[in-house]
């Protein structure tokens, strides 16, 4: 069982605890839990509000939770919704300590006995789910859509003003057609699936970022690594260059169009937003990208890439 808040009761239209219907057995097994401090880099992107974030690896894609700042060491725990190409649509949608924000070296943390908290540096309690010993057995992302196409929620401004937002899904062939599904925290694959790992641009493996997918050749991966800009949208403008064994992150969340792999790229080419294509020929699956980020490296390489780059 899941807490699944409907949209009627309240503009949190997502998340959360995953509960065992077997009460006498619950408690969260070690590898479920967790402990997030907020320290480290600040995210590189523009997101709303124009805040400095620092993302955390709890996410289903186009979900993220972090934390976020619009005035120095003043955080707030939020769950974010976007993806880095379209940055008008990096919303922040549901904050768990409006008004009551948290330091440097806050803690987030779902411990054994199945309470969410988050704490202060110090130790003092934010806010917390007071889910202790109440059968949570997992925490997790579950994105919802509303509606096959498109996602709506209720928002509770800063100002008090309560709006609707509309998260297109599928407005482009589909990207995110498919209902997300629970999303179970791996340790072994979550870090390349977190679409930030490598910056703007990397391939990632075992946690890694471990190249600089460039036009002639894989190169030593630094945070400077970036797809050539773009800038043109005229098919006789641009070419693509193929990688092979590698998936998008979106690959693993969601079905793909099932179309040759020549439609696929024609998609894309039609597509200005389109930066590059992904392809499984195995099973004939097909995705638009509209941004590249963190590019899992796979042993398979039916799975491929073919990015968007301009002729000049
Ligand atoms: C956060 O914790 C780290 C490691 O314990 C420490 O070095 C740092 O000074 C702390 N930052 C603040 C602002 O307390
Ligand atoms: C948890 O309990 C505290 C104290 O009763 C309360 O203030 C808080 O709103 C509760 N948290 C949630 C998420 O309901
Ligand atoms: C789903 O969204 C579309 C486009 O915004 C809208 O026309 C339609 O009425 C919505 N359907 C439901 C059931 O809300
Ligand atoms: C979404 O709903 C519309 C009508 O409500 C339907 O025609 C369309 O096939 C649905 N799409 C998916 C992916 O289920
Ligand atoms: C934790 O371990 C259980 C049993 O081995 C496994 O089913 C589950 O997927 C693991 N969870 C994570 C987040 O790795
Ligand atoms: C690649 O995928 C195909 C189809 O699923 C499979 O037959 C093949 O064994 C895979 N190759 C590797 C190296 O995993």
């Amino acid at each position: 069982m899941s807490i699944f808040l409907h949209p009627k009761t309240s503009f949190l239209t997502l998340l959360f605890l995953s509960f065992s219907t077997f009460i006498a057995q619950a408690i969260v097994p070690q590898n479920e839990t967790f402990k997030f401090v907020n320290s480290g880099e600040l995210g590189p992107f523009i997101v709303e509000y124009g805040a400095d974030y620092r993302m955390i690896s709890i996410f289903n894609a186009p979900f993220q939770v972090g934390f976020y700042n619009t005035t120095p060491n003043a955080y707030t725990l939020a769950l974010r919704v976007g993806l880095q190409r379209s940055e008008s649509l990096f919303r922040w949608v549901w904050e768990a300590n409006r008004g009551n924000p948290v330091g440097e070296n806050a803690t987030f943390s779902l411990g054994v006995d199945g309470n969410l908290v988050l704490a202060n540096a110090d130790g003092r309690i934010v806010w917390q789910t007071n889910t202790s010993n109440k059968g949570v057995v997992a925490f997790r992302i579950i994105g919802r859509p509303v509606n096959n196409s498109t996602l709506t929620y209720l928002r509770l401004g800063i100002d008090g003003n309560i709006k609707f937002h509309t998260y297109f899904l599928d407005v482009r062939d589909g990207v995110w057609k498919v209902t997300y599904t629970l999303f179970d925290r791996d340790f072994d694959e979550s870090e390349c699936q977190l679409p930030e790992r490598c910056g703007k641009f990397g391939l990632c493996e075992d946690n890694q970022c471990v190249g600089c997918p460039l036009e002639n050749g894989i190169f030593g991966w630094s945070n400077k690594c970036s797809p050539k800009p773009l800038g043109v949208c005229k098919a006789s403008e641009f070419h693509y260059y193929k990688i092979e064994g590698v998936e998008h992150y979106m690959s693993k969340y969601t079905i793909g169009d099932r179309v040759s792999e020549d439609n696929c790229g024609n998609k894309c080419t039609k597509d200005c937003k389109c930066v590059g294509y992904f392809y499984h020929k195995d099973n004939s699956r097909c995705w638009i990208a509209y941004d590249l980020q963190t590019l899992t490296k796979v042993a398979n390489t039916t799975h491929v890439g073919y990015i968007k780059v301009p002729n000049k």
